[in-house]
C-alpha cells in the first residue's frame, strides 16, 4: 500500500477530529457540556436559514443548481461583484482544495505564515506540493515582508489569513497593498477571509477592494462562522474570471448542496442574527478581556470571534482538566503554541462558566 500512495501523503497527520459531545459526556460522566474550541456561532443557525432548509427539504430527490445560479447572484449583489468572479464550495476548505488542485503541480512550492489555519499545509502536502512556514512576527503578527522574502522562482501560492486563525491578529490595508504589490506576478495570493466580518479595526484590510488591481488574488470567505452554518458546508470565494473559469473546470459540479444553497441566500438577509452575532461577540470580549485581566491572564486581542490565552501550566494540560469539568477549548500544541489555548466567544453563560472553570484548573479562584 505503501508504495501505491503519492508523495506527501505518507507525511501527513490526519486532522483530529473530536468525538462527538455526546460520547465525550458518556465517557467523562458528565452533562451540559460546552463547546468554545472551533470558532462556532454560539446563538445556533440563522433563523432565516433555517426556514428556508425547511421550504427546500421536498426538493431533496433532485441534484442541486450546479451553478449555484441563485446564491451567486445574492452574492454579486451585495458585493457588487460579477456573478463570473464567484465560486461556492462545500465550506471554504474545499476552496482552498479547488485551488490547489487547480494551480499548483507536484513539486511546486507555497508559503504561508505559522501558526496559521492547518489545513493549507494539508492540502498542499497531500497535493505532493512543499509548503514553506514563516514564523509571526512578536506581537503575533503576520510577518508579510519575511513572506515576501521566502518567494521563489518556484512558488506559486501564498495564503494569507486575515484575521489569523489562531492568533486574531489582522492587517491594516496600506500593508496588504505594499504586500501585493510587492509579489511576483506569477504567483497567487489566496487571501483567506474567514472571521472578516468580525472585524472593528476600520484600518484592516477588506479583500475585496483589491480585486480590481490584482488578477491573482483569490479571496475565501465562509457562511460557517458568522452565520452560524458550519454543519451545512457552503462558502464562497472571488477571484478573476479567468481564475474562476479555471478553477470551475476542477469543481464537482454539484459541490454545493441545495440546502446550503438556500440557507445561505436566507441567511444574508438576515440582518437580525447578523447584528446579535456580532453583538455576542462584542459583549463577550469585554467580558472575557476584563475577566482574564483580572484573573492576572494574558491574552492575545483578537479581531476574530476567538482570540489565544496564554496558561501557566500549558495548553493540553489546561484542556484536559477543563474537559474533565465540562469545558471544551482548543490547545494549541498544533499550532506551535504549547502555553497557549484557543478559545471562541460563547453566550454569556457560556463565558462565565469558562471564566470559573479556568481559574478553578490553574488555581486562581
Ligand atoms: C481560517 C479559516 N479558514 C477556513 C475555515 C473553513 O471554513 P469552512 O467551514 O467554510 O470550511 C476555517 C474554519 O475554522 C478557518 O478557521
Amino acid at each position: 500500500m505503501k508504495k501505491l500512495i503519492r508523495q506527501g501523503i505518507k507525511d501527513l497527520i490526519p486532522y483530529p477530529p473530536g468525538k462527538p459531545i455526546e460520547e465525550l459526556e458518556r465517557d467523562l460522566g458528565i452533562k451540559g457540556s460546552i463547546k468554545l474550541a472551533s470558532n462556532e456561532n454560539p446563538l445556533g443557525p440563522s433563523p432565516l436559514a433555517v426556514s428556508a432548509i425547511k421550504q427546500k427539504l421536498h426538493t431533496l430527490n433532485r441534484y442541486p443548481d450546479g451553478s449555484g445560479y441563485y446564491l451567486k447572484k445574492k452574492i454579486a449583489e451585495t458585493y457588487g461583484v460579477p456573478v463570473d468572479q464567484i465560486i461556492l464550495g462545500n465550506g471554504s476548505d474545499e476552496l482552498i482544495e479547488l485551488l490547489i488542485r487547480t494551480f499548483l503541480s507536484e513539486g511546486e512550492h507555497a508559503v504561508q505564515p505559522f501558526p496559521s489555519f492547518l489545513v493549507y499545509k494539508t492540502v498542499v502536502t497531500g497535493a505532493g506540493g512543499r509548503m514553506d512556514s514563516v514564523p509571526l512576527l512578536s506581537g503575533f503578527r503576520i510577518d508579510l515582508e519575511g513572506i515576501s522574502q521566502a518567494i521563489t522562482p518556484e512558488t506559486k501560492i501564498v495564503f494569507i489569513n486575515n484575521p489569523n486563525n489562531p492568533t486574531g491578529s489582522a492587517i491594516s490595508k496600506d500593508e496588504m497593498v505594499d504586500f501585493l504589490n510587492g509579489i511576483p506576478d506569477q504567483v497567487i495570493v489566496a487571501l483567506d477571509e474567514a472571521y472578516i466580518e468580525f472585524v472593528t479595526d476600520d484600518s484592516v484590510s477588506k479583500g475585496l477592494e483589491l480585486l480590481e488591481g490584482h488578477p491573482l488574488l483569490f479571496v475565501l470567505r465562509t457562511f460557517s462562522k458568522l452565520y452560524g452554518l458550519a454543519g451545512l458546508r457552503i462558502g464562497y470565494g472571488f477571484g478573476s474570471r479567468e481564475m474562476i473559469g479555471y478553477m470551475n473546470r476542477v469543481r464537482p459540479p454539484f459541490n454545493a448542496n441545495s440546502l446550503a444553497q438556500a440557507a445561505a441566500i436566507a441567511a444574508m438577509d438576515d440582518t437580525k442574527f447578523v447584528s446579535r452575532t456580532l453583538n455576542v461577540v462584542r459583549e463577550g470580549l469585554k467580558y472575557l478581556y476584563q475577566s482574564l485581566e483580572e484573573l492576572g491572564l494574558e491574552y492575545v486581542q483578537t479581531q476574530a470571534n476567538f482570540f489565544l490565552i496564554r496558561v501557566p501550566i500549558g495548553g493540553k494540560k489546561t484542556y484536559e482538566l477543563m474537559l474533565k469539568e465540562g469545558v471544551i477549548v482548543r490547545a494549541m500544541d498544533s499550532f506551535g503554541l504549547p502555553d497557549y489555548i484557543r478559545v471562541n466567544v460563547g453566550l454569556s453563560g457560556e463565558n462565565e462558566r469558562f471564566i470559573k472553570t479556568l481559574g478553578k484548573v490553574l488555581g486562581l479562584n
